[in-house]
Parts: structure tokens; sequence; C-alpha cells
């Protein structure tokens, strides 16, 4: 063949493998509100900078006429790319061929972007919308699901794996995302679930529809699964181009910082008055957080799940920080299962990508109840205590009012190896609040008085000037200092300074055993 002949046959494959499953299915999945899986590669990466990898690769089933029913590329777009300006790779999963189902050739397709996303040591998103296994393919396409899930497994803590669910997710493919490090999804467009409506009815007599059983919200608020719920792909994509400008590209790498534009040392006097002096008033500690951190901007994440503990990214002095905060205006802060389970992942994150974690503590205690207790309340809050405990990274603690009992010890205390620990003034350091502390140990005295009340008064006041205040825990080193809360942004910025050599290391051993 002459050179131009070749060039034009290549021009004719690569056409082919433009097309996916064809302009009429592309118009459907565009009907339907969803992006194309070309379409969404485009908005994830910079412009311009993806490069695909097998785009003429094809299935190699040969039965239920599958031979003469061949797409370049298959079901899965796969390569790599820039986001902002840094190497990430990639899947997107095209939904207008075969429904996105996964073939053996589609799953090696994706395990080679694992793999060579593992080696080069970038971040892995797969973009997902698929029917699930390959029908055709029968138990070759289960095969291809447990090489991705090896693989999901062995880059775990080795680079970030980010998941976004755009289209259906069901059965046992819900488990590769399940192993990722975050789930985002498209409100009304995407679900995930083992067995869907159908089953379900069949089964147990339940019914309900596909966007209350695995919908985006279902998973965000009621489930925990999902991290993220955005309104529509573009959002998606344009949240996880988001999230990935605070992370480290491998976990040899520190996580990337940006020039700083807020001043280092700005003062906020509005914080003096921000927590309120009766302890059970709330308020919401995201405005805390705000004065202090960078230009104000806390990129939250599992926003719509426990509420009562606030997770999520900011910057200080320009460099990525991990924030896990206690929400006193939810549930007081206390802290549940659901609370201790979502502050556990996100310390175990933030440890295994070198993101320094700082604590903000407003916390009466674990919550009590029945339920709480047979929902295992004490091993999920043994994850909260472990994660801590295990962690490496700088780690600092800003006690704004309750560090109750258990929960003092749990929230990066000295003992479990807070590198610096400061409170406000209005902290209250304690085993219990004053009242339950009163009525347990004063319970006689305060009924053989004429006036019990009166009484009481007088001792939870005796009982807060003497352990309900900072300065015994300061006494005793505990807490680092006691400082003025207009100070907080600094006195938080020159903490990280001075750790940023921090080294640390865990006795050696294979894996440590987290209560699972
Ligand atoms: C092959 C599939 C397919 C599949 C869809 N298609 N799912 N082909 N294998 N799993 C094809 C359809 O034949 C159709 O082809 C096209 O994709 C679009 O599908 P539609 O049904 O027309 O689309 P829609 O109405 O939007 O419904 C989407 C859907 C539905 C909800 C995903 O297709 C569906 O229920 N599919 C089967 C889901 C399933 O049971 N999967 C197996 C799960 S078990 P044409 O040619 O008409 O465009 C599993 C095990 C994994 O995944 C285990 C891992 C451990």
């Amino acid at each position: 063949m002459e050179p131009k002949d070749l060039l034009a046959k290549l021009e004719q494959k690569s056409q082919e493998a433009l097309q996916g499953g064809g302009a009429s299915r592309i118009q459907k999945q565009h009907e339907s509100g969803k992006l194309s899986a070309r379409e969404r590669i485009d908005k994830l990466l910079d412009p311009g900078t993806f490069v695909e990898l097998d785009r003429f690769k094809t299935h190699r089933c040969t039965d239920f006429g599958m031979s003469d029913q061949k797409v370049p590329g298959d079901s899965v777009v796969t390569g790599y790319g820039l986001v902002n300006g840094r190497q990430t790779f990639v899947f997107s999963q095209d939904f207008t061929v075969f429904g996105g189902s996964l073939s053996l050739a589609h799953a090696e397709k994706i395990c080679k972007v694992m793999e060579m996303a593992q080696r080069v040591g970038a971040p892995l998103v797969a973009l997902c919308d698929s029917g699930g296994a390959r029908i055709q393919e029968g138990v070759m396409s289960l095969a291809g699901y447990a090489d991705i899930f090896l693989r999901n497994v062995l880059a775990s803590g080795v680079i970030p794996q980010l998941t976004a669910i755009m289209g259906p997710c069901a059965g046992g493919s819900v488990y590769s995302p399940a192993l990722t490090d975050w789930i985002f999804m498209v409100q009304n467009t995407s679900n995930m679930f083992i067995t869907g409506p159908d089953v379900i009815k069949a089964v147990t007599g339940e019914s309900v529809t596909k966007e209350d059983l695995g919908g985006a919200m279902a998973h965000n608020a009621v489930s925990g699964v999902a991290h993220f719920a955005t309104l529509n792909d573009e959002e998606c994509l344009a949240k996880i181009r988001e999230l990935l400008a605070f992370l480290p590209l491998n976990n040899m790498e520190d996580a990337p910082r940006i020039p700083c534009t807020d001043d280092p040392g700005r003062r906020d006097l509005n914080l003096r008055d921000i927590v309120p002096t009766d302890p059970n008033k709330p308020y919401d500690i995201r405005d805390i957080i705000r004065s202090n951190v960078d230009n104000g901007y806390f990129f939250e994440v599992h926003e719509h799940f426990a509420k009562n503990i606030v997770v999520g990214f900011a910057r200080f002095d320009g460099a990525p920080v991990g924030i896990i905060a206690n929400q006193p205006s939810v549930m007081a802060g206390c802290l549940d299962s659901n609370a201790s389970m979502k502050g556990a992942r996100f310390v175990r994150f933030c440890d295994a990508f070198n993101i320094p974690l700082v604590v903000y503590e407003d916390v009466p205690g674990f919550l009590p109840g029945v339920h709480q207790e047979h929902g295992g309340i004490i091993k999920h809050g043994a994850k909260l205590i472990y994660a801590f405990c295990e962690a490496t990274v700088p780690r600092l603690t800003l006690i704004t009012r309750k560090a109750y009992g258990g929960a003092y010890c749990v929230m990066n205390s000295k003992h479990i190896r807070g590198d610096i620990n400061i409170a406000y003034p209005t902290a209250e350091i304690a085993v219990m609040g004053a009242d339950g502390a009163v009525n347990i140990i004063f319970r006689e005295e305060i009924k053989k008085t004429g006036d019990p009340q009166a009484e009481k008064n007088r001792l939870v006041d005796d009982y807060r000037d003497k352990f309900a205040n900072p300065y015994k825990a300061a006494e005793l080193g505990y807490i680092d200092d006691v400082i003025d809360p207009a100070d907080t942004r600094l006195k938080i910025v020159s903490a990280l300074r001075m750790l940023r050599t921090k080294q640390a290391t865990n006795p050696p051993k294979k894996h440590g055993n987290i209560p699972l």
C-alpha cells in the first residue's frame, strides 16, 4: 500500500473508533441528560491533553452472533491526560456500546490504565455508566471484574482513586467503585445497587424506586456509600477536578502547594464571640473553619452524611490540610457510629496521602442509646481511635468548647500523638458536663440541703470553675496553649510550618487489624 493509503486507512479506523455505538445512541444518551463517554473525558481533562489507549481493541466473544458486532475500542474509552496541569489516568464507560457492559476486553483496557497509573504514580478517575457484566460473555466478564477489584486494592493508598457514577451501576460492579477513595454521583441519572427494585420486590416484598433505593441522595445521605451528589455530569466532572487539586499524585509526594494570597497572620476579632459560653447553645463549626483557612475556601466532602461531624479539605499558607470537626449544630456534635466511620475513613485517606490533619473539637461524648450500642458504636468508635492513633502526618487539635469523656481521648488528643493541641478560653476539658457530674458525685449532698436546686447550682458553678475549663489540662501539658480566638489562623499556620519536617513511624508489621 502507498503511504497515503495507509494513512487513509488509519483515518477511517480512527473515525470508526470515535463513533462508539453510533449517532442515534449518543443522541439517546443526551436526551437522558447524560454526556457521552468522550465528552465526559473532554470535560474532565485540560483541553487537548487526552491521549487514548487501546482505541482499536475489540471484544473476543463469538457466542450469540457477537462475532459480527464489534466496535473499535469496545465499551470503554481509556487513557491519560492532565487535570490542572497534572498527570491523571481515566477510563470512561461508553453506554452507547452494549450498554457500557463489561466484556473481558473492556476489563483488560481498564486494568492496563490502572497498572500504568500505579507504575507512574498518578491518580485514576473512573467514569462509570454500565449495564454490568456483558451477558454474552458469562464468566469471562466476571473474571474481568475480579481482575479490576484486585488492582483497586493493590492501588489503594498508593494513588488516589476517584469514581463517578454517571449512569447505572448494578450488581457486583458496585464493588470496584466501593473500593476506591471517593465516589461522586449524579442526581437523577445514576444509581448503584446490588439488587434492583424488581428483585427486592420479589424477595422481600418491598416496593422502592431506583432513585430511592440507590440514587445519588440515597447513597450520600443514607448509606454513606457516596461522598458527593452533583446536579449533572458537568458539575460532577468540575467537582472531581476541584478535589484532585488538593491531592498529591501518589503516596510518595506531598499534597500540592499553591501560592498563598491570604495573610497567614490575619486576625479575626469576630472569633471571640462565635462560641457561645452557654454549653447548650449550638453554633456552626464551619464558621470558624472558614474564618481560619486561606481565603475562606473550605471544600467539604461527604457533606450529606453524618452531619454531626464535618470533614473536608482546605489550605493553610497555600498547603492542603484535611479538616475533621465536630458539628455542635447537629446532635450537639455527639459522636455516633456513622460519624465515627466517616471521620475514620477521612483520617486514613489523609494519612495515606501525606495530608496534615487539623481537628476542631467540640464534642459532648459518644451518643447514648440502645440503637447505637446494638449497632456497634463500640467497634465503630474504635475505628476513629485507630485511625488517629496510627496517623503519622502532622496533627493539630483546636478545642473550641467541649472535650468530654472518651471523645476527648479520641479526637486527636495529645495522648494519641496529637502534635499541637490548643484550646480556646471557652474550652471545657472534663470527664463529662458539669450538670451530669454534679448529679452523680453530689446526689446525696444535694438531697440533704434545704434548697436542692440552689445547692446544685452552686456545685455546678464550683465544678465549672475547677474542671470545666482548659487550664487543668494546660497545667498538665495535655494541651500546649490556651489562645485568643482572634489568633487562631496564625497559631495554626505557625504549627503547620513547624511540623513540615515531622518524621514519625509505626512499628513494622504486615498490617494492623482495624476493627472493621
Ligand atoms: C450486554 C447489555 C447489557 C449487559 C445492557 N445491554 N446491559 N448488553 N450485557 N449487561 C445493552 C442492551 O441490550 C441494549 O442494546 C443497550 O445495552 C442499552 O440497554 P437498554 O436496556 O436499552 O437501556 P436502558 O433502558 O437505559 O436500561 C439500562 C439498564 C438495562 C438498566 C442497564 O439495560 C439492564 O437492566 N441491563 C442489564 C443489567 C444487568 O442485569 N446486568 C448484569 C448485572 S450482574 P441495544 O443494542 O438495544 O442498544 C453483574 C455481575 C457483576 O454485573 C459481578 C461482578 C462481581
